[in-house]
């Protein structure tokens, strides 16, 4: 890839995808958003994104569904796409309990609508968001590309693990370079409010409980927006045949420890409700990273620490209260 092409990012308006979209824009690149803006949270968020990561930047925004093939379509024939990262998903392991065909359409059929289209215009990469979810209750000390992944314990993670398949179907009819990205509990500014960190922090400040689940025990492999962002476009850049990368910190920080951080840096207490853990979570996530280090050169670089000061202060400053 040179940075003159054009990329279209799916599900650019989304928390990753607004920052995978600066990034690329940051670097000369092209960018063509296309995203639902739907409501699975405010999608004034969404509209933030855009006006503030993507402030003054050259590119084209199309609000569009990627499950409708037509107006897909649409945009691949009116724009020059070199490559596409696909980032747009339902999100979300709980509430795919209750809203499963959401699931369906946003991550299966949106997925092959996309690939059916990089086929037919000759698409140069495809780059697609996967889960750290696809390792599903795995207890080992840290998760490797190689490891069996064939049990998901919720449909959110059975749809990332379809998609990763998807992928490497068309790859291996079609040739087309490919590269999915095992993001772990990204987090950090525009993150989405119906994660951990987000709610946390707003009901802190509002002195509301926070609810804990897994009795507080769960451990997650946080990992900073930036790092992220840089570790998809890397991928995008590389020449690579087809390979799966895990994007985690590499470190995983139980959720109590996490709860201290955010504690800290706003300066106040939790009132903590502690629950059961929930249908579909996992204890823990562990990133084994040196695959996209060796491959990708890449490298996390921001700690739980450092991160979650981040957040604080952009919620502070720049966003809700
Ligand atoms: N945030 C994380 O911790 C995390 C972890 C693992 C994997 N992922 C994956 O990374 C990707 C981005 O996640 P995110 O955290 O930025 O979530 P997000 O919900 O903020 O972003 C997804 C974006 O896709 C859009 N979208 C959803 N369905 C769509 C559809 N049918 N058509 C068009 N647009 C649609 C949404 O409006 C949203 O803006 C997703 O594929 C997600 O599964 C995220």
């Amino acid at each position: 890839m040179s940075n003159k092409e054009t990329v279209l990012v799916t599900g650019g308006a989304g928390f990753i995808g607004s920052h995978v979209s600066k990034s690329l824009i940051e670097k000369g690149y092209s960018v063509v958003v296309v995203d639902n803006f739907n409501e699975y949270y405010d999608p004034e968020l969404k509209k933030k994104r855009v006006e503030s990561l993507l402030k003054g930047a050259d590119f084209t925004l199309y609000r569009v569904d990627i499950s409708d093939y037509e107006s897909l379509k649409e945009v691949f024939k009116k724009e020059d796409v070199d490559a596409v990262c696909h980032l747009a998903a339902q999100a979300g392991v709980r509430y795919s309990l209750e809203h499963p065909f959401v699931y369906e359409s946003s991550n299966v059929l949106g997925t092959l609508n996309l690939l059916e289209l990089s086929k037919d215009f000759d698409i140069k990469k495809f780059v697609f968001a996967s889960s750290s979810s696809v390792y599903g209750d795995s207890k080992k000390e840290k998760f490797s590309e190689g490891d069996v992944t064939d049990s998901p314990v919720s449909l959110y993670a059975a749809t990332k693990k379809a998609t990763e398949l998807l992928c490497y179907s068309y790859h291996s009819l079609y040739k087309i370079p490919m590269a999915g990205l095992r993001y772990f509990t990204v987090y950090g500014p525009y993150g989405r409010p119906d994660m951990a960190l987000f709610k946390f922090t707003e009901n802190i400040l509002k002195e509301d409980p926070i609810e804990v689940y897994g009795e507080g025990n769960m451990e997650r492999d946080f990992t900073y927006i930036d790092d992220i962002a840089k570790g998809t476009v890397k991928a995008i850049e590389k020449d690579l045949s087809f390979e799966i990368f895990n994007l985690g910190f590499g470190s995983p920080v139980s959720l109590l420890g996490f709860i201290e951080l955010i504690e800290e840096h706003l300066g106040k207490k939790a009132e903590k409700k502690f629950l059961p853990m929930q249908k579909g979570d996992v204890r823990k996530t562990s990133a084994d990273t040196s695959k996209a280090n060796e491959v990708l050169d890449w490298e996390p670089k921001i700690s739980a620490e450092e991160g979650v000061k981040k957040f604080v202060d952009w919620y502070r400053e720049d966003n809700c209260i």
